[in-house]
This record gives C-alpha cells, sequence and structure tokens, in this order.
C-alpha cells in the first residue's frame, strides 16, 4: 500500500484529495495546522491525521518522521497548502507578505528538504507542488501571490534537475478556479479601501476574480486530476486540469510582454 503526505489537508483541495487516495487505497497521512479539523475523515479508516504547520520547520519535521515512523515509507509528498490574497501592493501589509512567502514559498521548502534523504535513500519518490495559473502568468493586484507561485515553479523545475537521475520526480499541478476556503477573506467592500488611483481598476479586477470564482469547479474535481497526474508514469513536470491557464500560459510564452498585458486588461 502506498502512502501519501498531504499538507494543508483540513479543507479545500487538500481535504478532497486526501478523502480520494483514501478511496483508491492509499494510506493519507492528512497534515493540519488544527487537529480538530481531523474529526471530519472519521469515517476514511487509511486516513490518520497529523499536526503540522508548514511555516514552522521542526513542526514539519517532527511530523514527517512520525508518519516514516508509522507507515514505514512514504512514496508522494503533496505541498499542498497555501494562502491567497489581492490587493494593490503599495496597501499590501508586510503581515499578509510575511504570511504569503512563509505558507507558500517555505512551507514548500521545509516538507521537502526534510523529505528528500528519506526518498533518496529509498532511491523513489514524487514530490507534486500545487500551483496556480499564477504561478505561470500574472494579473493585477497579486504580486505578492505571484512572486510564490513563481517562485514554486521555478523551485520545482530546477530541483528536476538534481533529483532525476535518484528516480525522485518533481511536478507541479495547477488547478482551475476552485471553489475552497481560499476566498473567504476577501473583502468585500473593497472599492473604497483604497487610494482613488486605484479604486477603479482594483474594483474592475475584483469582480473579475468574484465571476471566475463563482464559475470554479469543485475542489473532488482537483482531486481527480491530482491522482491522474500522481499515477502518471511519463516524465511530465507541469500538470493542469484547466483551460484557462494552459491558455495563459501559452500566450504568456510566446507574446511580448506589452501584447499579453493589453489582452489582461481587455479581459478584465
Ligand atoms: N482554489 C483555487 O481556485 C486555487 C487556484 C489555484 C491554486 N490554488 C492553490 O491550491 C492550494 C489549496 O488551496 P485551496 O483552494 O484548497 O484553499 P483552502 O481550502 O483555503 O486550503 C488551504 C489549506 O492550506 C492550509 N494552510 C494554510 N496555512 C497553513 C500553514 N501555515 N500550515 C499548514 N496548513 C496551512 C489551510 O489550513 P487551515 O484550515 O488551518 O487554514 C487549508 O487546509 C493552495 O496552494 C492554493 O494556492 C487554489
Amino acid at each position: 500500500m502506498k502512502t501519501i503526505v498531504i499538507t494543508g489537508a483540513s479543507s479545500g483541495i487538500g481535504k478532497s484529495t486526501a478523502e480520494l487516495f483514501s478511496k483508491k487505497g492509499w494510506n493519507v497521512a492528512a497534515t493540519m495546522r488544527n487537529l480538530e479539523k481531523a474529526a471530519q475523515f472519521k469515517n476514511f479508516s487509511n486516513i490518520r491525521c497529523y499536526p503540522m504547520d508548514v511555516c514552522d520547520i521542526k513542526s514539519v519535521e517532527n511530523c514527517i518522521h512520525q508518519v516514516i515512523s508509522d507507515f514505514g515509507k512514504i512514496d508522494v509528498l503533496l505541498n499542498n497548502a497555501g494562502v491567497y490574497e489581492t490587493s494593490p501592493f503599495e496597501k499590501t501589509t508586510m503581515e499578509s507578505v510575511d504570511q504569503l512567502i512563509n505558507t507558500n514559498i517555505y512551507g514548500i521548502i521545509h516538507s521537502t528538504k526534510i523529505l528528500i534523504p528519506h526518498f533518496r535513500e529509498n532511491k523513489s519518490g514524487m514530490i507534486v507542488n500545487i500551483s496556480s495559473i499564477a504561478g505561470r502568468a500574472t494579473f493585477p493586484f497579486q504580486s505578492v501571490y505571484h512572486l510564490t507561485k513563481w517562485a514554486v515553479e521555478a523551485f520545482s523545475e530546477s530541483l528536476r534537475y538534481e533529483l532525476e537521475n535518484m528516480n525522485i520526480r518533481i511536478k507541479t499541478f495547477s488547478p482551475s478556479s476552485v471553489k475552497t476556503n481560499l476566498w473567504s477573506k476577501l473583502n468585500k467592500h473593497v472599492g473604497d479601501m483604497y487610494p482613488k488611483e486605484y479604486r477603479d481598476n482594483f474594483t474592475n479586477w475584483f469582480s473579475y476574480l468574484q465571476r471566475n470564482i463563482q464559475k470554479g469547479v469543485l475542489p473532488e474535481h482537483e482531486a481527480l486530476a491530482i491522482y491522474k497526474a500522481v499515477c502518471d508514469k511519463k516524465n511530465i513536470l507541469r500538470y493542469s486540469s484547466d483551460f484557462n491557464t494552459k491558455l495563459a500560459t501559452f500566450l504568456h510564452n510566446i507574446l511580448p510582454v506589452n501584447m499579453f498585458q493589453r489582452f489582461i486588461r481587455y479581459q478584465i
């Protein structure tokens, strides 16, 4: 029986992916900051919950070592935990910048660093990093989120050179727009909060974002796409279930930046 460790499994994509892997017969180590949320998995006998705050390397280390001691071996690490923020950069608080960087970048660095020796000794393993359309293209008013997801993409691409000859595979997965708690703290009255120079553009962006979230898919949809990416034997780095992600990535790759940004402004 294979074992997967999932970070941020308390809700959204992480929770649905934990449930799906469990139904497919995997051992699932569902890690979360708050173990009270473990109760939601009580009907899944092969999901075991562990405390882990991805921002705290000691907590990550304790958790990973406990999972190895419980299951003997880890086959896949799904780095899923993440946070989101949208605001003009000028008005983004340093607290929010720290939270984005600590969770979305350091979170992945901590778990990867701690698991690589185990994978190297086993001469096998897979790390799937949850990225985003925001890691392959750009939109306004989420510059720090972009910073973190572009970092995830570059980190994953570079690591792949190093780990390929040890049979450790690296993949990134960019979800569609998914209806999850990620969006729950978005302020609904943002228009008035910012200096007048930002207001119209931010209001347009914010309603574009909300329209996309409303059209979003359920996390179960992404769980299936992640399962397929994990089981896929092909040597592919980047996976996405989303047409818009593929289109934006393609356009970002081929268009001069002025033209790409004109296209995005037109969409918004
Ligand atoms: N939803 C989308 O449309 C979308 C699109 C592209 C990419 N993504 C990416 O998908 C991933 C999952 O997000 P989601 O949409 O499923 O949102 P979500 O429901 O809010 O899930 C995020 C998870 O991350 C956890 N988390 C946050 N900070 C953490 C920390 N310091 N330590 C451990 N866990 C932490 C949360 O735990 P708590 O319950 O403790 O807060 C939660 O379980 C993220 O990386 C996100 O960037 C989502």
